[in-house]
């Protein structure tokens, strides 16, 4: 069913390699993570109905009950310099956002690094990784991006102490898009996103990216190395990089990690 609905020109159309589509699997991003290393090609994808191991970022739990969201991992193989892979992960939020509106009145605001976000709360997330032994004599390493959202929880399912900061797109519009489009019109903009990237249109997704971004402007918060910075989140610089001011003035740039944003009661979340 998603395959017939693909309007992709690569993606989940590789010749060696079949796409997988799971009932119930631990991690849609570890089982990518063993193609890649097996030699599957770019594009090839992996998706599934439930998670038993769903994998966010900081070593957290990815909710992933039956049916209730999208789950999908595909392979990259990009063959950009290293330097330069951090931004597929704002890359993915940008196309995250764009299809979730393609499918539904829902508009979703990017928190930085990989967060999406709705009216204060996460809908959904980016999990990129770099698996190690995935290059070949013919290929590049790979990176696996998985990309949860969350589409129609029962509240029975979500753990307490995410109740109240996550939300999901049944809730905010009540009709919930079907996972197979969704998906589909996921891969497609991550594919338009990426061969941006690939031809080195970095600015222009980044551009998006601030106009989709609920974090510039506002104070934010984050712990490096056990000290925490505080400041004005002003931009993020050509690698994806957080520049925060502080109100010395000083600027930090973040370049990995979470950063909790202030609320206009003064709280941090
Ligand atoms: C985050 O916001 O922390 C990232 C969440 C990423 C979740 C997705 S669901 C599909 C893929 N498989 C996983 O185990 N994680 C990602």
């Amino acid at each position: 069913m998603l395959e017939a609905l693909l309007e992709t020109e690569r993606l989940g159309r590789a010749r060696s390699h079949a796409n997988e589509i799971w009932d119930c699997i631990g991690s849609t991003n570890t089982r990518a993570a063993e193609l890649a290393s097996e030699g599957a090609p770019e594009g090839v994808f992996v998706v599934a109905r439930q998670q038993t191991a769903g994998r966010g970022r900081l070593g957290r739990t990815w909710v992933s009950p039956p049916d209730a969201g999208l789950y999908i991992s595909v392979i990259l193989r990009p063959t950009t310099p290293p330097y330069k892979l951090p931004v597929i992960t704002l890359a993915c939020g940008v196309a995250a956002a764009e299809a979730i509106a393609s499918v539904s009145r829902v508009r979703v605001g990017l928190k930085w690094v990989n967060d999406l976000i709705v009216d204060g709360r996460k809908l959904g997330g980016i999990l990129a990784e770099m698996p190690a032994n995935t290059a070949t004599s013919a290929l590049p390493a790979a990176i696996v991006v998985g990309i949860g959202i969350n589409v129609e929880l029962d509240p029975d399912q979500i753990p307490p102490d995410l109740k109240d900061t996550i939300t999901w797109l049944s809730r905010i519009d009540c009709q919930p898009p079907d996972r197979n489009l969704l998906a589909a019109r996921l891969l497609t903009r991550v594919e338009k996103v990426y061969d941006q990237m690939l031809a080195g249109e970095i600015s222009e997704i980044l551009d998006r990216w601030r106009a989709l971004s609920v974090t510039l402007g506002k104070n934010v918060r984050t712990e490096s190395s056990g000290k925490t910075i505080e400041g004005t989140a002003i931009d993020i610089d050509d690698s994806g990089a957080l520049i925060v001011e502080t109100s010395t003035g000083i600027r930090q740039t973040l370049h990995a990690g979470e950063i909790s944003i202030r609320t206009p009661e003064g709280r941090y979340c």
